[in-house]
Formats: C-alpha cells, sequence, structure tokens
C-alpha cells in the first residue's frame, strides 16, 4: 500500500490521538509545494495565512485578504492529490458576525476545494466557530500565540507562561472542542502546558513551538527546508535548500557570463 492510499482523512485524526500515532502536518501556498508534499507522509496540508510573511513581503499577517486567502488555497489543492487542505481564515474575515464568517469559510469550500478552515480561537469567536461547524464545515482551532493578535500582544512571544495565560488558553482550546473543531492549533506555549492541555482536550493538538508532548506537529514548509533565512528557535531546518539554490543560481551566473552556458547539448 502507497503513503496516498493509506492517508488519513480529517475524522480519522482523532483515532490517531486515541492510538497514540502522531499527527504530520505542514503548510504550502502553491501547487508546486502542494505536490512534493502530496510525495511524503503528511496528514493534512494547511494554507496558512503566514503566505504574508513567508513569501508575500509582509511583516504580519494581517493584510491577508478572503480573495488572497482563495486564490493561495485554489493552487495547493490543484497539487495535494487528496491530502486534506484547510484554508487559513484570515483577519477580519471571522470576527464581524457568524453569519460573515460561515460564508468566508464556505468560499474555501466551494471556490477552492478544501477540506476545512483554520481560525484563529478566543472566546469572542466560539459563536462563529459554532456556525461553520453547524453547516458540517471542519474547523481547526488555533490558540497560544495567535499571530493575528500581533498588535495586543506587542510582538511574537511565548504564550502560557503565566497562570492567567495559560488559564485563557485552556478556557479557548476548551471552548474551540466545545464547538466542535477537528483539532487545535498550539502555538509557542511551554512544552510541560501543552503536555497537560493534549491530554485534558478529546481533540488532538498539533503543536508549532509546542514540544513534543502534542499530538502532531506541523511546520512552515520553508523554514523546515531551510529556504527562509532566519529559522525561529523552534524550527530545525532538515534542508539547506537556501544554500544550495544560491550555489546553482551563481554557478549559472558565471557560466552564462563566461559564455558557457548555453553549451551544444543545450541548444537547438
Ligand atoms: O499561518 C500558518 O502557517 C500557521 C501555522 C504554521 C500553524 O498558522
Amino acid at each position: 500500500m502507497t503513503d496516498q492510499q493509506k492517508r488519513t482523512t480529517l475524522a480519522g485524526l482523532r483515532a490517531k490521538k486515541t492510538a497514540g500515532e502522531k499527527i504530520v502536518a505542514l503548510t504550502a501556498y502553491d501547487c508546486l509545494t502542494a505536490s512534493l508534499l502530496a510525495e511524503c507522509p503528511v496528514d493534512f496540508i494547511l494554507v496558512g495565512d503566514s503566505v504574508a510573511n513567508v513569501v508575500l513581503g509582509y511583516s504580519s499577517t494581517l493584510p491577508m485578504t478572503m480573495d488572497e486567502m482563495v486564490y493561495h488555497t485554489k493552487m495547493v489543492v490543484r497539487g495535494a492529490g487528496g491530502v486534506p487542505v484547510i484554508g487559513d481564515m484570515p483577519f477580519l474575515s471571522y470576527e464581524l458576525s457568524p453569519e460573515e464568517a460561515l460564508r468566508n469559510a464556505g468560499r474555501f469550500i466551494k471556490e477552492a476545494g478544501a477540506a476545512g478552515v483554520k481560525v484563529e480561537g478566543s472566546i469572542d469567536v466560539i459563536p462563529a466557530i459554532r456556525k461553520i461547524t453547524s453547516a458540517h464545515i471542519p474547523v481547526l482551532g488555533h490558540v497560544g500565540l495567535k499571530p493575528q493578535s500581533v498588535l495586543e500582544l506587542g510582538g511574537y512571544k511565548v504564550q502560557g507562561r503565566t497562570e492567567s495565560q495559560a488559564r485563557r488558553i485552556r478556557a479557548e482550546a476548551r471552548a474551540l472542542e466545545e464547538a466542535g473543531v477537528f483539532a487545535v492549533v498550539l502555538e509557542c506555549v511551554p512544552r510541560a502546558f501543552a503536555g497537560r492541555l493534549s491530554k485534558a482536550l478529546r481533540v488532538p493538538t498539533i503543536g508549532i513551538g509546542a514540544g513534543p508532548a502534542c499530538d502532531g506537529q506541523i511546520l512552515v514548509t520553508h523554514d523546515l527546508l531551510g529556504w527562509t533565512e532566519k529559522p525561529k528557535k523552534f524550527v530545525k531546518p532538515y534542508a539547506s535548500v537556501r544554500a544550495v539554490a544560491r550555489e546553482a543560481i551563481t554557478a549559472f551566473a558565471r557560466d552564462v557570463k563566461a559564455g558557457e552556458f548555453p553549451d551544444a547539448e543545450h541548444s537547438f
């Protein structure tokens, strides 16, 4: 049986948690990257609004629009070869009203062919999440460091270090579970706290900068490949794509300048 035939569905992620089998998720923003992930044992692909920082050159995720997120999700679905694709709901696409949230979540499903959506879950948006799950759209929650709250937080800082922060994150995660999410992303929280929260929740936790006790892990693919310039503390670059690409491009430039490319073999 190939990895593709053994693919987990979103509904099957809960069984993985019960069986103690780790869940693997990664980001993609385009068809080419999605097709690469589809060749690997990845349980789901997230079209993160981190596309803003990673490829669009913004300093936060706040400028992303619904049209841009749907555009990127369409590309990813075309390359994903059946791996479930989750579209990340951008800032102000779900906060205004539950009806607006459902309309926007529906765009990821109807226009882009996504399998579900991700929402950064504060208590205020629980009615919106309930509205989306009641329309049978799978929702991935997100607590801990929520990048769309960067202005309020005053930067990208580890969350859950103080008792009041930990209490708030626990309450948000429980409310998300109650609202019917299929899993919860835990971003940048202390590992011991993440372990306790993962045990307390019935739905799987997907960690990023949250230590090894989460039920699964997600990273930005560009970070994992060593393509981005300054990896964060929690990223382990498994390759040096940026260095390899720089070497290749420099070699190309050298050959062009020396009149050695194209040679006979690469000409008609
Ligand atoms: O936007 C994103 O890519 C994310 C994660 C990596 C969890 O939210």
